[in-house]
């Protein structure tokens, strides 16, 4: 049925009443499949059916974020309290079926009370975690468009067409204070107003959901658990520039996204939320899905536009800016998914009420993929100006297995570390820029006093070497110079003045890169050269890596007074270089040593040395 604004009203209002009885929500984002929930799906699915359980509902959802505990459930009970299940195998869902939902006695084991009563109890205070651009995510079933109708889904689209001219929305947007979330935090509403003043007989609204930086996932879960989110901004931004063409650029591979976002299109077109005259007015606005092959820089906006048009993703020079002249040369909006997804609430809520979360310059809330050597690693949200140790101890649990904190590195290849010292430092787009790092588009890599902060930055900028397009020779030959720079470093070839060098060519790099990938590319070694200067000297002048990660510097050598004589050494040796016999001295034979630390792993006596 396609609606109006009356029939969306009173079919809004019939789900409300609807809804009753205990609620049993499967986290199914890419992340909890992979992790077995389909199995705890069908275990919990059967149980219900078989033991006839009639006030329960169970429901796939998309990520919960608590990436540590999956498959995670929830059980939602009609009082409206929860217990959430984490690590749920099919066994497990079998007796929380039993046990919880027949028996009415929820399990005491694999319950997580923290950090899921951050997502779950909104009302808590003080509020660790707020809810908005994820305020869906792990709610409904984002299969299902009246599961977002039911949560005032595209009653902000209502209100834009019915209520605001496109001068109120860009006002709205504008006053709010919402900047992009893809990593160059442009404002969202300064944006709408270029496209919307500049006169075309066709403009476009473009989501850029490419998503390239290593260990980010934010945009992924957004349009797995709420797509409808995406599309309805999309559809409110077409109104207010006068686009009626809008495009999602989402990487081939996100599968589950690409489903649920073909799904969600094909819903909003029957319910008349999309394709012609929406909700029964003059404004029509269709969107079509492009899929990238996994490229970095299509990510980049010229790039991805370039990459739409079927022509091979190599960005051009800015201005003009896509705003102005964009898609096909038209005026093209291009923002980030998770912008488009605070779009709604932004409406709904009004600008007074956004702009109160966050900080002076930077409002609202961010989204991060918190990852590495974190106790619960996951998605969390924040408002801005949240700090690092609020997110690593308070919301994360702090460093797994109690190592010392050494760095995070937040906007991935093209940011930069933050070290203890700013621990207290509050996340916002100027802050993190004023200590050499980046606020990028959500990516947080954690790692403590076992990581080497040369072997990180390697990492980084041979991540960014293969990935640039090879148009321009600073980012093309400097990149290049540079990764071979910090590998020499790594391999404990380095000399003194090859940290000068990688000043000089990052210094190069960043003014006269075409694009932000090589602008950026420099970020990690430039800050890790500033903050952990000592540990480059280490590698360079006493050929020596604390954390053990640069293998070409480590000697294995085997402790006469604790060898055994057991012979597991050798045998596991892949290159048989350790020599003796039965109860005696085993010895390593250092110059055809590959240093594979299989010695090390092997020995039960705690002989092998490491250093
Ligand atoms: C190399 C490179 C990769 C990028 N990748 C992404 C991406 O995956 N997603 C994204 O939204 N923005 C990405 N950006 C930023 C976009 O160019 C653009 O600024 C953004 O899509 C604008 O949307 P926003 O204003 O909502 O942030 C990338 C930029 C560069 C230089
Ligand atoms: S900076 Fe790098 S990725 Fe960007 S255009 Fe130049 S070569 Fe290509
Ligand atoms: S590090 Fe590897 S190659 Fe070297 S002695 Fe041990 S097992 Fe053999
Ligand atoms: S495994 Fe350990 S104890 Fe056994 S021979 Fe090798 S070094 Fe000695
Ligand atoms: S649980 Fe979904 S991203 Fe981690």
């Amino acid at each position: 049925m396609k609606f109006t604004r009356d029939t969306l009203k009173s079919h809004r209002s019939g789900l409300h009443a609807a809804q009753a009885g205990t609620t049993v929500l499967v986290g199914m984002g890419t992340c909890g499949i992979a992790a077995g929930a389909k199995a705890a799906f069908q275990t919990l699915e059967k149980a219900i059916a078989d033991k006839k359980l009639k006030n329960v509902v169970l429901k796939k959802t998309g990520c919960l974020g608590l990436c540590f505990s999956e498959p995670t459930v929830e059980v939602k009970n009609a009082n409206g309290s929860s217990t959430v299940y984490g690590n749920v195998d099919a066994a497990l869902a079998e007796r929380i079926a039993v046990e919880h939902l027949a028996g009415g006695k929820p399990l005491t084991e694999n319950v997580y009370e923290q950090p899921a009563a951050d997502i779950f109890n909104q009302s808590a205070s003080p509020l660790k975690q707020t809810r908005i651009v994820l305020r869906n995510c792990a709610v409904i079933n984002p299969e299902i468009i009246d599961e977002y109708i039911a949560r005032d889904g595209y009653a902000a689209l209502e209100k834009a067409l019915f209520d605001m001219t496109p001068d109120d929305v860009v006002k709205e947007i504008t006053d709010s204070g919402l900047r992009g979330r893809g990593g160059a935090g442009f404002p969202t509403g300064r944006k709408w107003q270029f496209t919307k003043n500049t006169p075309a007989d066709q403009k476009y609204i473009v989501c850029n959901a490419d998503e390239g930086d290593p260990g980010a996932y934010m945009d992924r879960s957004v349009l797995e658990g709420d797509p409808h989110s995406v599309l309805e901004a999309m559809a409110i931004a077409g109104y207010t520039v006068g686009a009626s063409k809008g495009f999602i650029y989402i990487r081939a591979e996100y599968p589950l996204a690409i489903e649920r976002l073909n799904t969600a299109i094909a819903q909003a077109k029957q319910c008349g939320l999309l394709g012609e005259k929406i909700l029964g007015t003059e404004f029509s606005f269709d969107i079509e899905l492009r899929l990238g092959a996994g490229a970095f820089v299509c990510g980049e906006e010229t790039a991805l536009l370039t990459s739409i048009e079927g022509n091979r993703g190599m960005p051009v020079p800015r201005p003009p800016f896509p705003a102005v002249k964009g898609l096909w040369g038209k005026p093209t909006v291009i923002n980030n998914v998770e912008t488009y997804a605070a779009i709604p609430i932004v409406l709904l809520k009004g600008s007074k009420w956004f702009s109160r979360i966050g900080t002076e310059t930077s409002k609202g809330t961010k989204v991060f993929a918190v990852t590495g050597k974190i106790k619960n690693s996951g998605l969390i949200e924040v408002p801005m100006g949240t700090t690092l140790r609020e997110i690593i101890y308070n919301i994360c649990g702090g460093i797994a297995s109690g190592r010392q904190f050494k760095a995070a590195q937040t906007g991935g290849p093209s940011g930069g570390c933050i070290t203890p010292e700013f621990l207290d430092t509050p996340i916002d787009y100027e802050s993190l820029q004023a200590i050499g790092s980046m606020m990028g588009s959500g990516g947080m890599i954690i790692m403590d006093e076992d990581d080497c902060m040369i072997d990180v930055t390697k990492f980084y900028l041979e991540f960014t070497v293969d990935e640039s397009c090879g148009k321009c020779a600073p980012c093309r030959i400097g990149g290049r110079t540079c990764y071979n720079i910090l590998d020499r470093i790594s391999k404990g070839k380095g000399q003194l003045d090859d940290l000068q060098k990688l000043k000089d060519i990052g210094h190069a790099m960043r003014k006269a890169s075409l694009c932000g990938l090589g602008q950026t590319a420099p970020n990690p070694f430039m800050s890790t050269m500033k903050y952990f200067e000592e540990e480059y000297r280490a590698h360079i002048v006493d050929k020596k890596c604390a954390a053990g990660k640069c293998k070409e510097m480590l000697t294995y050598s085997i402790d006469a007074e604790k060898c055994v004589g057991c012979t597991a050494c050798a045998r596991r040796c892949p290159v048989s270089c350790i020599a003796g016999e039965v109860k005696k001295l085993h010895v390593i034979d250092q110059s055809k040593c590959i240093k594979c630390g299989q010695c090390f792993t092997a020995c039960k006596f705690d002989a092998v040395k490491k250093g």
